[in-house]
């Protein structure tokens, strides 16, 4: 599987250590930038990230920045990403089993890099729980988006 991840300058400092972590998972890993901790534009990275996954190059996708909160909402403005902002690990597994999140967005200045590991973790090790309610309540979702 191959994930993609993205950074503002805000996220720099730990989006390497997250990447080399996913691929000690086995993970393949793209890397949309930045590529610096010069200071820069989030939804830039954002919108690299989310064509990745909407493109069909990667499946998910970790996104972090100052608080994650930026990132989350430039994520979902795009059609058919589903981005949670998470600083604990219970949302990170539950955002992918109930809401089929597509990318996991985190804030650097929020949370350790040990937080930081463990919520990746959680949301690369979690499945969609794909049947009953789950499913009809995700479609509502893409209901809302087609109709705003
Ligand atoms: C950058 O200072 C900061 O605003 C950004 O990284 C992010 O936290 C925005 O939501």
């Amino acid at each position: 599987m191959k994930i993609a991840i993205g950074c503002d300058h805000a996220g720099f400092g730990i989006k390497n250590a997250v990447k080399a972590h996913v691929e000690s998972k086995g993970y393949e890993v793209v890397d949309v930038g930045t590529y610096s901790a010069d200071s820069c534009h989030y939804p830039v990275y954002a919108s690299a990230l989310c064509e990745k996954i909407l493109g069909g190059e990667c499946e998910l996708g970790i996104l972090i920045c100052g608080t994650g909160i930026g990132m989350s909402m430039a994520a979902n403005k795009h059609k058919g990403i589903r981005a949670a902002c998470c600083s604990d690990v219970f949302s990170a597994r539950l955002t992918r089993e109930h809401n089929d999140a597509n990318v996991l967005c985190f804030g650097e200045r929020v949370v350790g890099i040990g937080t930081a590991l463990d919520l990746v973790d959680a949301f690369l090790g979690a499945e969609y729980l794909n049947n009953g309610n789950h499913v009809t309540r995700v479609a509502m979702l893409s209901d809302i988006e087609s109709k705003n």
